[in-house]
């Protein structure tokens, strides 16, 4: 998972890590880290042709981010329930984006789409 600049910004590391725990995950890496253009290209490249991609890169490089590892049983799928929608507007009352997220694209959290990209996504950013 991702804390991105915008819930950084705004001061809700706390709250978002306490959410994890009160879900049952398992915090088993945790950096704070300001990504570079080059990490945000690479981490997003899935993305590169769409119309939002050279937007995207700017936000996610605006300020610090906290990325985390996270385990528990069907943790992908569980995570992607408690963040809610990529829109904040569409993700049900409660979920993180819900709460704290601001726009489509500052959207609070980022979350692995599937078990596949989470391993993919975590080698990014921790040692094995
Ligand atoms: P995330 O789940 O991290 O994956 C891709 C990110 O691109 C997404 O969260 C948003 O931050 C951003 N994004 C997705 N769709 C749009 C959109 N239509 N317009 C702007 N940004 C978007």
């Amino acid at each position: 998972m991702i804390i991105k600049p915008d819930s950084v910004r705004d001061g809700h590391i706390g709250h978002i890590l306490t959410r994890i725990e009160e879900e049952s995950f398992r915090i088993t890496g945790l950096r704070y880290l300001h990504l570079s253009q080059q990490q945000a290209e690479e981490f997003y490249a899935i993305h590169k042709e769409r119309p939002f991609f050279d937007s995207l890169v700017r936000y996610m490089t605006s300020g610090p981010v906290v990325v985390g590892r996270l385990e528990r049983e069907n943790a992908v799928e569980h995570w992607r329930k408690v963040i809610g929608s990529t829109d904040p507007t569409k993700a049900p009352p409660g979920t993180i984006r819900a709460l704290y997220g601001i726009s489509i694209e500052s959207n609070a959290v980022h979350g692995s789409d599937s078990v596949e990209n989470g391993v993919i996504e975590t080698r990014f950013f921790f040692e094995e």
